[in-house]
């Protein structure tokens, strides 16, 4: 049988983070010694309360509402304002299995181009394409470690003509360890009210801010058309829960209550036994926050690390202040790399996997010309159980100790650095 399919489906790809893992899951049941600086997943285990809170809720079967279980949505604004200094109500609050089908539901639902900052995640670009919305990517400088400035939002917007508009920002950023301070997001929110643009601000990895609390959220200076969204997958370790929430103000009333629509439509409710789970993350937060506070730490630690090696090799990268990614651009070896044929970021990342076993991904996935040499790490390949279990404090972390609990991170930078060798 020959199934005619959606146009706008025949153009999708896997998703490169998936694809990515798959690969190199692969060459490691083959037997090949591969450091997985491609996934962005994180290495820790659930939060045991987290689990307890789960195993006691699996007697939990019966439907919930479509927006969540009304005393998980209570839960999700108090941590909201109260971590972050927002004003959101319960009934703000949308609840679905991860914030990656809310952010397309709200792209779905929608009119309007999708405005996506370069470098950004790899997913809204296609998600944006499944609803055949067209997108505006604005690349963003290094020199400003890659942040969107209030002057380029403002061009994108001018450029884009009348109506409605959509800015996906997120902070701190994938793939940037980018982080977003007062002074910015005050200029950022002013060119969004002048435009009144509806911005997704995709905060997933707002908990993960090395210096805690340094970010600053449109959701504080443009509140009336911001919606925020986050969930379990980063800061609370539970990638595979797939909770995520969406909190939409009031002045966007008419997207909340489409939303509730599609979502009954479709997932109709998260599962039962997940959103018991996640009252516990949310509403009894202070349980959880050494965990996030020793996690980030760690985080904080390894890429810092990481990041100093790249710039001793001679790499540029901006420091990042958040997640668990970061973004070197081997922009300073362009010749001798075009002399072995390597010109895109693609064929790059595929160099270093198959010559020296490093699991990339490429800038190109993120929304960056095919010849920007940029490449996403995402420092994560440890065994977050036993880092967790000894971390003695940054402070404390001697060479002894940080070869024996993240020897995949040494032997990541050794593997580039064999490859750079090359070029000496
Ligand atoms: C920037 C960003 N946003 C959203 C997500 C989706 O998270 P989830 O669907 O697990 O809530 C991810 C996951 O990798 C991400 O990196």
């Amino acid at each position: 049988m020959r199934p005619v399919l959606n146009p706008l489906v025949l153009s999708l790809k896997e998703s490169a983070t998936l694809a990515i893992n798959a690969r190199a899951k692969e060459l490691r049941r083959q037997g090949a010694n591969i450091v997985h600086f491609g996934f962005g997943q994180s290495p820790f285990p659930v939060p045991e309360v987290i689990q307890q809170a789960l195993a006691e809720n699996t007697d939990k079967k019966d439907y919930l509402p479509t927006q969540g279980l009304p005393e998980l949505c209570e839960a999700v604004a108090a941590f909201y304002n109260n971590e972050f200094g927002y004003s959101f109500l319960p009934s703000n609050v949308c609840v679905g299995p991860g914030s990656k089908e809310l952010i397309f539901e709200i792209i779905y639902l929608t009119e309007g181009p999708l405005i996506i900052p370069a470098p950004s995640w790899v997913s809204y670009g296609p998600q944006a394409a499944l609803r055949g919305k067209a997108i505006i990517t604005v690349p963003t400088k290094r020199e400003n470690n890659y942040r969107l400035t209030a002057e380029e939002l403002d061009n994108a917007c001018y450029n884009s003509g009348q109506g409605q508009k959509l800015l996906v920002f997120n902070n701190p950023n994938n793939p940037t360890g980018a982080l977003y301070h007062e002074k910015e997001v005050k200029e950022l929110a002013e060119i969004c009210r002048a435009y009144q643009v509806i911005v997704i601000s995709d905060e997933i990895y707002a908990m993960i801010d090395y210096d805690q609390q340094a970010m600053s959220s449109l959701a504080v200076h443009y509140p009336e058309g911001t919606i925020v969204s986050g969930g379990l997958s980063k800061s609370f370790a539970a990638g595979g829960y797939r909770l995520g929430v969406v909190l939409i103000p009031d002045s966007l009333e008419m997207v909340m209550a489409s939303l509730r629509s599609v979502a009954s439509e479709t997932f109709s409710a998260v599962s039962a036994p997940i959103q018991y789970a996640a009252l516990k993350a949310y509403g009894d937060f202070e349980t959880v926050r050494p965990f996030v506070k020793k996690t980030t730490d760690i985080y904080h630690y390894v890429m810092h690390y990481l990041h100093a090696r790249f710039i001793k090799m001679g790499l540029n990268c901006p420091k990042p202040a958040g997640a668990f990614y970061q973004f070197p651009d081997f922009d300073n070896y362009r010749a001798p790399l075009a002399k072995k044929g390597v010109i895109t970021s693609a064929s790059l990342a595929h160099a270093l996997l198959t010559e020296n076993s490093v699991a990339v991904l490429p800038g190109s996935d993120f929304y960056l010309p095919t010849t920007n040499l940029g490449v996403r790490v995402a420092g994560v390949d440890f065994d977050g159980q036993h880092a967790l279990d000894t971390w003695p404090g940054s402070d404390h972390v001697t060479k002894e100790y940080f070869r024996e609990a993240f020897p995949k991170i040494i032997q990541g930078c050794e593997c580039i650095a064999a490859f750079l060798n090359q070029f000496m």
